[in-house]
């Protein structure tokens, strides 16, 4: 079975106290930090940016998984490397498909993991050819920009499409969905073959980091589909 992970997106953390929301996540068992990269072009706000994600990296042995919502991503692949990203993402249409694919091999070429992640209105079919040599494949379940948003459960059978290709083609890529995941909503990802969970709202605002945390990944664990594992065996080395 693919390793359920959870990545708490830092977007909903106390921006005054970063260093005690790193630690609070850690300490809730976090397997990930979700750093969301905006510029205000490619999505209509701004977050954070190199310099942030460095001194996160700077005080966790956590993997920094990196969403970039930004046009050009390329140029700031080196930089990331250096502030410690593990996993860079970005979005399958930020430009044309030869400089989408190039961005990705970059990546992987620097020692970080790639992601490609799709927009509500992109389809399954976007990332198929890029499927091979993509670590991750992201499937946005609001439109990227803000945190806080209600969960848009007609994503799910774009979920479903992706999980059916990467395990068909004995893929070693994991399937992440972003936006509105909580309670009420991750055993309907997990169902569809996500395994990979970013919570803001959910994790940062919860009572008990911990608790939140730990109940959904169980909720997660008992919806995830047993059989997509069988495949595990062919799976390509890369
Ligand atoms: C939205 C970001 C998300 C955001 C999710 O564009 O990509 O990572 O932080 O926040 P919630 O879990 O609150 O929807
Ligand atoms: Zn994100």
């Amino acid at each position: 079975m693919a390793k359920i992970k959870m990545s708490p997106s830092l977007l909903a953390c106390d921006f005054l106290h970063l260093e005690d929301e790193v630690r609070k996540a850690e300490k809730a068992g976090a397997d990930m930090l979700h750093c969301d990269v905006m510029d205000g072009v490619y999505v209509p706000n701004i977050s954070f940016g190199f310099d942030i994600i460095s001194k996160i990296g700077s005080i966790t042995e956590l993997p920094l998984d990196v969403h970039m919502m930004t046009v050009c991503p390329e140029k700031y692949l080196e930089v990331l490397k250096e502030a410690g990203a593990s996993y860079v993402t970005v979005h399958s249409d930020y430009s044309d498909p030869d400089t989408v694919r190039n961005t990705v091999l970059k990546i992987r070429e620097l020692g970080m993991k790639a992601g490609v992640s799709l927009k509500p209105k992109r389809a399954a079919e976007d990332v198929f050819g890029l499927a091979e040599i993509t670590d991750m494949i992201l499937v946005m379940t609001v439109e990227p920009g803000f945190g806080g948003q209600k969960f848009m459960a007609d994503m799910m059978p774009k979920v479903r499409k992706i999980r059916e290709f990467v395990d068909s083609h004995g893929l070693d890529c994991d399937i992440q969905v972003d936006g509105g995941i909580g309670t009420s909503t991750i055993s309907q990802a997990a169902e569809a073959g996500a395994n990979v969970f970013v919570v803001g709202t959910g994790a940062f605002r919860a009572e008990d980091m911990q608790a939140a945390l730990r109940d959904l990944k169980k909720a997660a664990k008992a919806a995830f589909p047993k059989d997509s594992s069988a495949k595990k065996q062919t799976m390509r080395k890369k």
